[in-house]
């Protein structure tokens, strides 16, 4: 039936209709923070302020750093989507959402995938009770007893990185080199597997890395997704990361649980964890521990752990490579050190105070997660005020916004290890440089990783000098195809033997 003497106004008519409906339903929490009293900023029609975002004018922790920037308030108001989002500045109230009231915020917002049990359940994505007792079981991964153990292993690792700088003097591709060495020492040190990064012309575990962390525009629209548009991620049962790398690291990692279950041996890391709990029955009823959900952790572990040691190792490359007088201090130190221990070990790392500096300045500039997230469980009101953080609510946490105040870090654009001399008066009176997360869901791997980085530099700088080229991108462009902070040209340099 018509409603008018033409089809064509008829249809016009609907379609102007529906987009009304539309507009209206997606918009109906647009003053949501303007009734609270909340500083927001003014959404776009279906979008809200995602623009930059879902464009890819900005990665998204550039974009976060924006929202930050907008105000001098404790927080600001922002809407993904329809959905309200509360975008925290105050140190102070960072603090009672990670650390005091963590009861209320124990989850991260993005999506645990029903089509994806292997990254539904790792420990990322877990929501509490069960990210609880997960966590509970695999921390002792990384006792001070563990890391000590696993020196010997890293030492040859280091070794064989050595071998292959010296084949490979000349052009270097800094992120390169630090996956490669990062899923070596993963590889080794939580499974058990030689992955033979260094020592092959072609390793297929490296090949696989390599594809597990190529973010190019199908992964970036995933990822968005993953953390913004749920039902769509579910909806088109889209994967975070190329979907043949996941399978490939599911079968090495069901192989080797299954190799040492065989075995009856103790490779004193997680895989000794995993076998374990699935000897544990009241464990395995609670958490449904079967099928899939077994590779959860290992492949957790090494998700977690690839991308963001060696971002930590490159980008410190990076910045020594651009900053000679830097890099000349702290291999003045590198050598200092080695002359006076007769080994590297575990305790006597804590020597190399200007290194740690130095990493920390990187981790500053660079954080491997560019952004915190947490879900609101549990209504909580903020305290000093009458304003209601609402079950359901998301809180984001800038990193990049909070490194790069001046309130806090004096030029924020300088590459200045010396901020980092003295760490008593850091995050005093609330937190504000938090490369490593906070509060119980803070980084599982930080002494880890720490002392990952510190041997891959001891390694390259004691021997070798990095040096800019032609090609290295003097400021970085990061590349909008990435979650995680990442140059868009790589991070080419040369590497020249240093007396
Ligand atoms: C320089 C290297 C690393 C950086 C900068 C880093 C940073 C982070 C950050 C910011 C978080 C989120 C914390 C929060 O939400 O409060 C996190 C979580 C996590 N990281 Fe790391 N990470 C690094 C290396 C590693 C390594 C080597 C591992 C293990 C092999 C690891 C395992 C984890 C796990 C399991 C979580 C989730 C913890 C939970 O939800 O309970 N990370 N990491």
């Amino acid at each position: 039936m018509l409603l008018s003497s033409s089809w064509l106004i008829d249809i016009s008519l609907l379609l102007s209709i529906t987009v009304y409906i539309l507009y209206k339903y997606f918009s109906r929490n647009y003053d949501y923070w303007k009734k609270k009293g909340v500083y927001y900023l003014k959404p776009k029609p279906f979008i809200g302020n995602l623009y930059d975002v879902i464009t890819f004018k900005k990665t998204m922790a550039h974009w976060q750093q924006d929202v930050y920037k907008s105000t001098d308030g404790p927080y600001v108001g922002v809407f993904v989507f329809h959905k309200p989002v509360l975008s925290l500045r105050s140190p102070e109230l960072i603090k009672e959402v990670l650390m005091k009231h963590f009861d209320h915020f124990s989850n991260r917002t993005a999506l645990a995938p029903e089509h994806n049990q292997i990254f539904a359940n790792t420990l990322f994505l877990l929501k509490n009770p069960e990210w609880k007792l997960m966590r509970s079981k695999v921390t002792p991964a990384f006792t001070s007893g563990k890391l000590r153990g696993m020196f010997p292993i890293l030492k040859n690792i280091g070794h064989e990185m050595n071998m292959y700088l010296n084949k490979n003097r000349g052009l270097l591709e800094a992120k390169d080199l630090g996956t490669k060495y990062a899923a070596e020492v993963i590889a080794r040190t939580a499974f058990g597997i030689n992955a033979r990064c260094f020592d092959e012309e072609k390793s297929s575990f490296y090949e696989i890395v390599s594809l597990f962390f190529d973010f190019n525009w199908k992964t970036a629209a995933s990822q968005t997704a993953f953390f913004f548009m749920h039902g769509v991620a579910n909806l088109l049962r889209l994967e975070f990361v190329d979907i043949n790398a996941v399978k490939y690291l599911k079968e090495v990692f069901s192989c080797t649980i299954e190799q040492r279950e065989k075995s009856n041996g103790k490779g004193n890391d997680l895989i000794d964890i995993i076998v374990e709990l699935k000897k544990d029955k009241e464990f395995c009823n609670r958490m449904k521990f079967e099928g899939e959900k077994i590779v959860s952790q290992p492949m957790q572990f090494f998700a977690a752990g690839v991308e963001t040691t060696s971002s930590a190792i490159s980008f410190t490359l990076y910045e020594l490579c651009i900053h000679p007088e830097i890099q000349n201090k702290l291999r003045e130190e590198i050598r200092n050190y080695l002359t006076e221990n007769k080994e590297i070990t575990y305790e006597n790392l804590t020597q190399l105070k200007y290194m740690e500096m130095c990493i920390l300045e990187t981790l500053r500039r660079y954080p491997a997660l560019p952004f915190l997230d947490r879900l609101c469980n549990k209504d909580f009101t903020i305290p000093g005020t009458d304003i209601l953080i609402e079950k359901g609510t998301l809180v984001y946490i800038p990193l990049l916004g909070l490194h790069f105040d001046e309130k806090y870090f004096p030029e924020p654009d300088k590459y200045n290890p010396e901020r980092f001399a003295d760490k008593s008066t850091l995050n005093k009176d609330g937190l504000y440089y938090l490369p490593f997360g906070e509060g119980p869901r803070i980084c599982l791997g930080e002494r880890f990783a720490m002392m990952n980085v510190k041997i891959a530099l001891i390694n390259i700088l004691s021997q070798f000098a990095v040096e800019p080229t032609s090609t290295t991108p003097v400021p970085i462009n990061f590349t909008k195809k990435s979650f995680a902070l990442r140059s868009d040209v790589g991070l080419p340099m040369r590497l020249v033997e240093c007396n």
